[in-house]
């Protein structure tokens, strides 16, 4: 088996006197899909954000391509291939669409390759080009949910983490982002982490699944399995 993309060995971390992860351990290997499930609560954004560098882990470790990551420093982490989107997209409202995407670019000063990532996503999504002024707060969610994802690809990461990109839209929308996720990972050969609460969706999208409780992983399945006996092991979780 290939060495993995990402391996997350033991990881605590928690917000002030709260601790929430309690020794977190998952692995994404390269080019693969992998779905982060569990409840509202359970730790999932806690874990990506730890991930990244948001937060700072008080035990445990990451490895990101055979190194140690950056523990609390999102900037190394993200110039070494790591990016998310968050929760709630994080998008600038009062920017417009190519604004807010060449922000992504960040970790990349030549204006050539710039342009080449720009012009790679806006193959992905055709709407961002077509509406590449317009202020992005008045576009629809699943459009404003496409510019999230879009800033995070402007980055060229090797793992993308997204948490919860079809929240609040609607179901044919839903359908539409996953897929795209699908079509990241073939497209540019990215390795994914999706937290969802669309499980089926996620799962026939992801080649392995994980669901956390109380900030544990719980069961690490493929997702085919998870998929096909859903009925029996959600609500243990
Ligand atoms: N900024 C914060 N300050 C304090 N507690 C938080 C904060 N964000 C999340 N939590 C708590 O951490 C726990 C895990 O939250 P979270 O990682 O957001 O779970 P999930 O993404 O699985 O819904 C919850 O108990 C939540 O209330
Ligand atoms: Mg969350």
């Amino acid at each position: 088996m290939s060495e993995p993309l990402l391996e997350v060995t033991g990881l605590e971390a928690g917000y002030g006197k709260k601790s929430v992860l309690q020794g977190v351990s998952l692995r994404v290997n390269p080019g693969e899909i992998v779905a982060l499930l569990g409840h509202n609560g359970a730790g999932k954004s806690t874990t990506l954000r730890t991930i990244l560098g948001l937060m700072r882990a008080r035990a445990g470790e990451v490895r990101f391509d055979g190194s140690r990551w950056a523990n609390g420093d999102p900037a190394a982490n993200g110039r070494r291939g790591i990016a998310l989107v968050p929760q709630g997209r994080g998008v600038f409202p009062d920017l417009s669409v190519t604004e807010n995407l060449m922000l992504g670019a960040w970790n990349q000063s030549d204006p050539a390759i710039r342009a080449q990532r720009l012009a790679a996503v806006r193959e992905l999504f055709p709407v961002l080009a077509e509406r590449q002024d317009q202020r992005t707060g008045t576009m629809s969610g699943g459009q404003q949910q496409m510019v999230a994802v879009g800033v995070a690809l402007m980055q060229q990461p090797r793992l993308l983490m997204m948490d919860e990109p079809s929240i609040g839209l609607a179901p044919v929308v839903v359908q539409r982002i996953l897929q795209t996720a699908r079509e990241i990972n073939q497209r540019f050969g990215t390795a994914i982490v999706l937290v969802e609460q669309n499980i089926k969706t996620a799962l026939e999208i992801a080649s392995r699944a994980y669901v956390m409780k109380s900030g544990r992983i719980v069961l690490e399945r493929p997702a085919a399995e998870l998929l096909a006996a859903r009925d029996s092991w959600w609500d243990l979780y």
